[in-house]
Formats: structure tokens, sequence, C-alpha cells
């Protein structure tokens, strides 16, 4: 029994359903070697309904599929054209068995029918290697779904398959399908060149429509996956065509669903409509935009419509908008738009008896009819899948011409096993009709791409081609002219938001990175597109910008300048403080030994007068842009030397007032004082007490020059030394303060001596003049900024020493030069025992 089984173990097929093809007929042709064909002549949408009833279902029930015919006959033609060229295959004869699948309901019968032998039986067996099927290779079908369902099949068997037009992704996959192969290139091809056509034309807010199957699902989700990956474009929304049912009658809730669509396709403000959808489901859909009056819409056809003859012949759509669709290259074939209606003439017309003498679906007797009337936009439109078709058949050819090793005359007419052939078309590479026909790693020839528009206008190319895309580059090229149906022909615009000016910054709206709106980048900060759409960034310190600025411009640096009339006035002041200081230090020189200059101090005269000529000298530190050592100048040097000339005055009134008043009591102390040099001890000590304090100031401060805006004008950037120094110039003035305290009581004890030893006049207006004007250097600081500070400061300063310059030692140089006859040793002497006798 179990060899009986083996031996026999073959399973009878359709013995009922198929019987001996007629003669002659559209859809076989006998041959030496017969290809296997399946194309969607008929084709209802949903295409299972066949399922709950026993039978092959009638595929001639269905809507004719003017397109399918058009392919069949471009496999026909093809075959025909190699039977009757002998130079690829002499002496062998082609044949084909053509079914037709409508669309998905047919697609395992023809497959089962392939498979079997001539016989109708399909042996199960443990080795199919040398198993010979019906047909040596199977063109089509037309649709990935169908494709994937036969190739299951035939992928078991090694049975070389040639889709012509189905782009799924997933048939790339050689592991699953060894067995399929394709003229034409893959869906993410076609997804690539839709994208980027809407780059081109800029549009990024785009509505996608997919049927309520695979085609749809697949290629949304390429878009979708395509999208995420770059090209900034969004989908304002998404929505499933409702599918109806094979009768075409919509139900109502399908209807409400169309409406729905349409409502949301009037209301939304993205122009761009990409449809994936087998064109049957899409009549239904155009009638009802057509009854919507929709208009100014761009739609992009999947290549499954974009040259659909039917949908085309609904010319009211023009006013709808435009219509741009991919579809794969046209490639001349002379000779196919008479072969396309030819079957009128040679086959008779087909006889009642047809249906039990060939498979199932084996018939079309509209097709020729039907194509006939649309021959004339079939003609116009030109040979595009159905060069795809052509191409497969030759590729089959090629791999037969090889396998058999033809020469110019003659081929060995072995029996040919479909994995030998199949290896056989992997290697094939050959020129057709000026194409280069060679498949890729995943079994695609890469065949270029074009974008077309339809038009209406007579005699014209209905599907007009204005841009190809290349496989190979991923990029598309030679961009025509559309034309739009727009006024003025200007491109449609697509976009959810329009593009910001220069210098405003996008702020999101919602989820979509489309949509935003436009901000204007504050002065101060800039747009740096390439970096940041979305923020304006704020401009480095040392520059600025306007509002709505791309970038910052240097700012206009602000400081004591020496053209400004007060930098003169105060230079003036200063050349005089100098020249006079000079002019005093050489009268007290000069004069040194005089009582006059030793009552003012003798040689502490000139440790006064040394440091008034340096500061007049300094001035200058004050003008240009400052830099660490004008600052140090400014904040140290000068508040040191009046620290040393307040404790110089303080000290000689003290030194006064001793001699007087206390250095008969205490003449020890004074012989210390004096032995230790007193004066200038107490003058060091104060020196340094008050360059620790300036230190710690400058410790705790910085002295690096800082550039601060202008409150009123951002332009500007002050450059100023340490602006908030304040605090140390009210410490460094408290301590003067104190030594002048020092100095002005001892003054005041001293204010009934001989009037050449009494200074508590000038010591009172000096110090107030200095505490004043430091107290309101202070108030000014802390409301004003800039330029301005710099020149009070300044100001303050020059006119301080000014007054001890001219103060303190104008009046005694006075005496010198005018009134010699006090400045002697007598008149002091006189003066002193006035005062001694006075007091005693
Ligand atoms: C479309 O236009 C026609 C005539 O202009 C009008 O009768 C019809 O109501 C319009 N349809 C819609 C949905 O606006
Ligand atoms: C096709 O058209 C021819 C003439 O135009 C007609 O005689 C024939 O009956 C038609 N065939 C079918 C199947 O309609
Ligand atoms: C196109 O449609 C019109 C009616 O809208 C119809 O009369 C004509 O026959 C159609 N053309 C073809 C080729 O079917
Ligand atoms: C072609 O091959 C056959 C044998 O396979 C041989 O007899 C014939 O001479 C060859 N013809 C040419 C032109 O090479
Ligand atoms: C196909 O053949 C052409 C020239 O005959 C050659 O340039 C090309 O590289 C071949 N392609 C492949 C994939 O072998
Ligand atoms: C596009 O249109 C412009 C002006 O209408 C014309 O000059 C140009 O030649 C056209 N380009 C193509 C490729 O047709
Ligand atoms: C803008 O940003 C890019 C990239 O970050 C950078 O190379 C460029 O220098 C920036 N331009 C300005 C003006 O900041």
């Amino acid at each position: 029994m179990g060899l009986w089984a083996r031996m026999l173990c073959s399973l009878l097929f359709l013995l009922q359903v198929l019987a001996e093809p007629a003669e002659n007929s559209n859809f076989h042709l006998a041959g030496d070697y017969l290809l296997g064909g399946l194309f969607s002549l008929h084709a209802n949408v949903k295409g299972t309904v066949h399922l709950n009833i026993l039978q092959v279902p009638k595929c001639k029930e269905y809507d004719m599929k003017v397109l399918g015919y058009n392919l069949m006959q471009a496999m026909r033609f093809a075959v025909e054209e190699i039977n009757a060229h002998s130079s690829l295959l002499p002496g062998v004869l082609l044949g084909y068995e053509i079914v037709d699948i409508c669309y998905l309901s047919n697609n395992v019968q023809p497959v089962l029918y392939f498979l079997a032998q001539k016989d109708y039986s399909l042996p199960i067996l443990k080795d199919y290697s040398h198993y010979v099927p019906h047909v040596v290779a199977v063109i089509g079908p037309d649709n990935s779904e169908s494709t994937i369902t036969v190739a299951n099949f035939l992928s078991l068997f090694l049975l070389p398959q040639i889709t012509y037009s189905a782009i799924s992704d997933q048939l790339r996959d050689k592991q699953r399908f060894p067995a399929m192969l394709r003229t034409v290139p893959s869906g993410s091809h076609h997804i690539e060149a839709m994208v980027q056509l809407m780059i081109h034309f800029r549009w990024n807010w785009i509505v996608v429509l997919v049927s309520n199957d695979e085609y749809g699902r697949d290629n949304s989700q390429l878009l979708n996956q395509r999208l995420l990956s770059g090209g900034d474009i969004c989908i304002a929304f998404q929505e499933v065509l409702p599918t109806p049912a094979p009768n075409q009658i919509m139900t109502p809730t399908e209807q409400a669903q169309l409406e729905a669509i349409l409502r949301k396709l009037q209301q939304t403000t993205a122009r761009v409509v990409i449809v994936f959808s087998p064109e049957l489901a899409l009549r239904n859909f155009f009638l009802t935009v057509l009854r919507w009056n929709l208009t100014n819409t761009v739609w992009i056809a999947s290549e499954s419509w974009s040259i659909d003859p039917v949908l085309h012949n609904l010319t009211e759509l023009r006013h709808t908008g435009t219509f741009l669709g991919i579809t794969i290259q046209r490639v001349p074939m002379p000779g196919f738009s008479e072969f396309r209606v030819r079957g009128t003439r040679d086959s008779p017309p087909p006889s009642s008896g047809t249906s039990q003498q060939t498979t199932c679906n084996q018939e079309c007797d509209a097709c020729l009819n039907i194509t006939a009337s649309f021959n004339n936009i079939l003609t116009l439109s030109g040979e595009r899948v159905v060069y795809s078709v052509y191409s497969a058949v030759y590729a089959v050819a090629h791999a037969l011409h090889s396998l058999l090793g033809c020469n110019q005359t003659n081929c060995a007419k072995k029996v040919v096993y479909p994995w030998r052939l199949l290896q056989e078309i992997w290697k094939v590479n050959f020129t057709l009709l000026g194409n280069q026909i060679f498949f890729d790693e995943q079994g695609d020839v890469p065949v270029r791409l074009d974008i077309i528009q339809w038009r209406w206008d007579l005699s014209q190319n209905p599907f007009q081609s204005f841009a190809s895309y290349h496989p190979m580059q991923r990029e598309l090229k030679h961009i025509g002219n559309v034309s739009w149906h727009t006024p003025d022909n200007t491109i449609p615009v697509s976009m959810c938001s329009k593009n910001c000016r220069p210098g405003q910054m996008k702020r999101p709206v919602g989820l979509h990175p489309c949509c935003f709106e436009c901000l204007d980048c504050m002065p101060g900060t800039f747009l740096n597109q390439s970096a940041d759409e979305f923020d304006c960034q704020p401009c480095p310190s040392a520059s600025w910008s306007h509002k709505n600025a791309i970038s910052c411009f240097k700012r206009h640096l602000a400081f004591l300048e020496w053209q400004e009339v007060p930098t003169i006035i105060v230079v003036i002041l200063a050349v005089l403080g100098f020249l006079s200081t000079l002019t005093i230090l050489v009268i007290f020189w000069r004069h040194y030994q005089t009582p006059m200059v030793r009552s003012a101090g003798g040689p502490m005269c000139f440790l006064m007068l040394t440091p008034l000529l340096l500061v007049f000298g300094m001035v200058p530190v004050y003008v240009g842009p400052p830099t660490v050592f004008t600052c140090i100048c400014r904040q140290a040097f000068f508040t040191l030397c009046f620290t040393i000339c307040i404790s110089c005055i303080a000290v000689r009134s003290f030194q006064i007032v001793y001699i007087f008043k206390m250095a008969r009591r205490l003449p020890r102390a004074y012989g210390f004082w004096v032995r230790y040099h007193g004066p200038y001890v107490f003058v060091a000590l104060m020196t340094a007490i008050k360059a620790a304090i300036i230190a710690g100031n400058m410790l705790t401060t910085t002295i690096n020059p800082i550039g601060r805006t202008d409150p009123e004008d951002p332009n500007i950037l002050i450059l100023s030394c340490h602006p908030n120094y304040r605090n140390g110039l009210l410490f460094n003035t408290s301590m003067d303060l104190l030594l002048s305290m020092v100095g002005f009581s001892f003054a005041y004890m001293g204010k009934e001596l001989p009037t050449n030893y009494n200074e508590a006049k000038f010591i009172t207006l000096s110090m107030t003049f200095s505490f004043t004007s430091s107290i309101s250097l202070c108030t000014f600081m802390s409301v004003h900024d800039g330029v301005l500070v710099t020149i009070m400061d300044l100001l303050v300063t020059v006119l301080n020493f000014l007054a001890i310059s001219l103060g303190y030692f104008g009046p005694k140089c006075y005496m010198i030069l005018f009134c010699p006859e006090r400045n002697t040793p007598a008149y002091f002497n006189s003066m002193i025992q006035g005062y001694t006798m006075r007091k005693d």
C-alpha cells in the first residue's frame, strides 16, 4: 500500500473544472514551453465573497479592468514576437496559459493549474527537482496581495515568477520568496519619488487617503516611515476609504464615512491629497468628490491608478484640481497599439462551449470591444506597465535561451526544470528597446519612474510625464513644467504654516513640526536658522541686534575720549594743577631753609608734592578704553596719594600742636617721636593701612574692565572699571575722613596759635569738599552709569588734589614770594614769642 501510495501518490486536482484548452483562444497558445500568465481582467474590490461557496469565482461577473486586458495583450505580444523572430529561441515555440485572477478572488486556483502536470494531477513527492509542471514560469499577477499568495505556492517549487506591477516591499525578502522577481522598482522607490515631488513643490501639509486593504496599509506605512526619517512633511490627517462591496453599491454607513472624509477634505488647509488605493475603489470616491464641488486640490496618484483610463474618463475631475501620479517609465513599443485590438480579427468569437473547454476564468467576451473603445487614450498614453510585462516575458526567453544552449539556428529542446530556469533568469542581462534589463540583488529591475500629470486636452498624452526618478540615484530629475489648475498657473500652496520671515522664530502649534506660529526675535537676540529655528539666541556680550535679526553687530563701545569737552576741561585743570604743583615744588626747593617751608612741614612737603605731581601726570589713565592697568590706577593710585597727602597734613598739625602745647610737659615722648621719625612712621602706617584696604577691596571685586549695556541705548556697550567699587570708595573715604578728623581736631586745638601755623580753616574746607564730592560721587554712581561716572570720578579726583595743592601750598607760596619780610626767622620768633606771652 505504501509503495502504491508512493508510486501513485498523486492527487487529481481540478479534473472537473480543468479541461483541454481550446485552440486559438486569446488565453492560451500551445508551445514547447508554456508560460503562465496571471492578469486581472476583471475585478471586485473585496474579493473574498466566493469563500463561502464551493465554487470557483466567475470573474466575468465583475467589472472589467481595461488596463488588465492591455497587460495581458502585452504578454501575448511578447510571446508572439519571440516566436516570430527566431534569433532568440530558434526552433522553439513558446506558448502561454493566461488566467484571469479578478484581482484577488481567483488567485489560488490558477496556481494549482500551473503547478499540475499536463494531466492536471499534482503529485505529492519528496523531491520536486525533477518535476516538470504545466508551465516553466509565471508572469504576474499584478497586485501585491495576490502576488504574495501565488509566490507562497510557487516558491515551494522554485517555479520562477516575475510580476510586472506588484510593488510591495515584502516581496524583496528573498528568504521568503526565492522564486519571485519583478520588472518594477519596489514600493519604497515610489514613495521616495512622491516625497521628493512634495519637497520640490514645498508641500509639507498633506492628506493621505488609503484603501481598506493591504495595498493601502502597506504603502501608507511606507510613507509614514519615510516621513519620519526626514523631509519635514506632515500628514494633516489620514483616512481609510470605505471599500464598496462587490456589487459596487455603497451601504449607508459607507456613504456616511465617505461624506465625513469629504467634509474633512473641504475644511482642511492641506491642499495635497495622496491616494493609495486600487483604482476600483476610487470611482465612487471621485464621483462623491465631484458632488461636493471640491476644488483646488492636488491629487497624487499611486501607481495603482495613476494611468487608469477609466478614472481619467471622468473628465469633470479636471475642475477639482491637478492630478499628478507616479508610474513606470514610458518605453515606446512599436506595433503594440495595433496588436492590442487585433484579437477581433484573429480569433473567432468565443463559442458558447468555451467555458467547458478551458479552465475557469479564461474568458472575457467584452474585453476587446471595451479596450477598443479606450484604444485612443491607451495609444496616446503610451506603453508603461505594458513594457514591464513585455520585459518579463523577454527575461524568461533570454533565460531559456542560455538554458537550452541556443545558437543562431538551433536550440537543444531539453526538459526544463523550473529551478534551473530560475538560476538563469537571475543571470539575464540584455537590452530591450533601449533599456538594460537585469535583476538586482532583491530581484527588481531598476527601471525609471515617471511623475505624470493628467491632461484632458484632446489628442495629447493624457498622462504626460514632467519629471523622472531614477532608483539608482534615488533622486528626481528633469523636472519640467506642470500646468496647475490654479489662477495664473501658480504652484498650489499646501503648508500648515507659511515660512517665517527672516529673524522670526517658530513656535510649535499642536503636535506637528510643520505647524507653528512666527514670533519676532527681540532686540539683543538673533535667529541662527541653521542651528535652531525654534529659539532666538542671545547675542554675545560685545554685540547687539535689532528686532528680527539674523545676526548681531558689534556694539558701539563707550568710554571717555580725548576729544570730548569734559575731557579737555579736566585735562586743562590737570595741566594747571601739574604746573602749579611743579612751581610750588621749585619755590619750596629754592626756599627750603626759610621758616615758612619748615613750618609747612619741611621735607614732608616734598612727600606731599611728589604724589601730587604724579597724580596730575597720571590723569590720562582716565581717558581711553580701560585696561587692567588703568583700572588699578583709577581705583588705587589716586586714593593712595590722597591718603599720603592727608596723613602728612594730619601729622603736621599734630606736630605743631604738640610742639606748642605738650612738648614741655612730655619731653621724653617728644624725644622718642623725633628719634624714631614719628611723622614718617605715621604716614607709612596710614599708607600701609590704606593699601591693605584697597587690596582687599580689589580682591573682593574685580579689577578687569567690564562692558555693560547702556540701559538707555542697547546699541552702546559702556566700558568701565568695575562699576560697583562704590562700597570700596566709601570705605576709602571713611579712612580719609578719620585721618582728616584727626588733622582737623589738632588744627582746631591750635586755632589760637600764630596764623603761620594755623591750618584749621584750610583743612576744614578741603575735607568738607573732599567728603561732599565723594558722597555725591557715590550717589551719582548709583543713579548714573557709564562715561558720566568716569567724568565725575576724574573731575572729583582732580579737584580734590587741586584743593590740596593750591589750598595748602598756595597761601604759603604767596607769603614766600610776596611777603618775604614775614618769612624770616625773626618774624616767626616774634610771632611765637607773642603767642607765648599771650598764653602766659
Ligand atoms: C455643488 O454645486 C452644485 C451646483 O453649483 C450645487 O447644486 C450643489 O449643492 C453643490 N454641492 C455641494 C456639496 O456644495
Ligand atoms: C463587439 O463589437 C462588434 C462590432 O463593433 C460586435 O459585432 C460584437 O458583437 C461585439 N462583441 C461583444 C462581445 O459585445
Ligand atoms: C467616457 O465617459 C463617457 C461618459 O461620461 C462615455 O460616454 C464614454 O463612453 C466613456 N469613454 C470610454 C472610452 O468608455
Ligand atoms: C548550432 O548548434 C548545433 C548543435 O547544437 C550545430 O549543429 C549547429 O551547427 C550550430 N550552428 C551554428 C551556426 O553554430
Ligand atoms: C549588464 O551588461 C552591461 C553591458 O552589457 C554591463 O555594463 C552591466 O554591468 C551588466 N549588468 C550587470 C548587473 O551585470
Ligand atoms: C516651462 O515654461 C517656461 C515658460 O512658460 C518655458 O520657457 C520653458 O521652456 C518650459 N520648460 C519646459 C521644460 O517645458
Ligand atoms: C549658526 O549655527 C551653525 C551650526 O550650529 C554654525 O556653524 C554657525 O556658525 C552659526 N552662525 C552664527 C551666525 O552664529
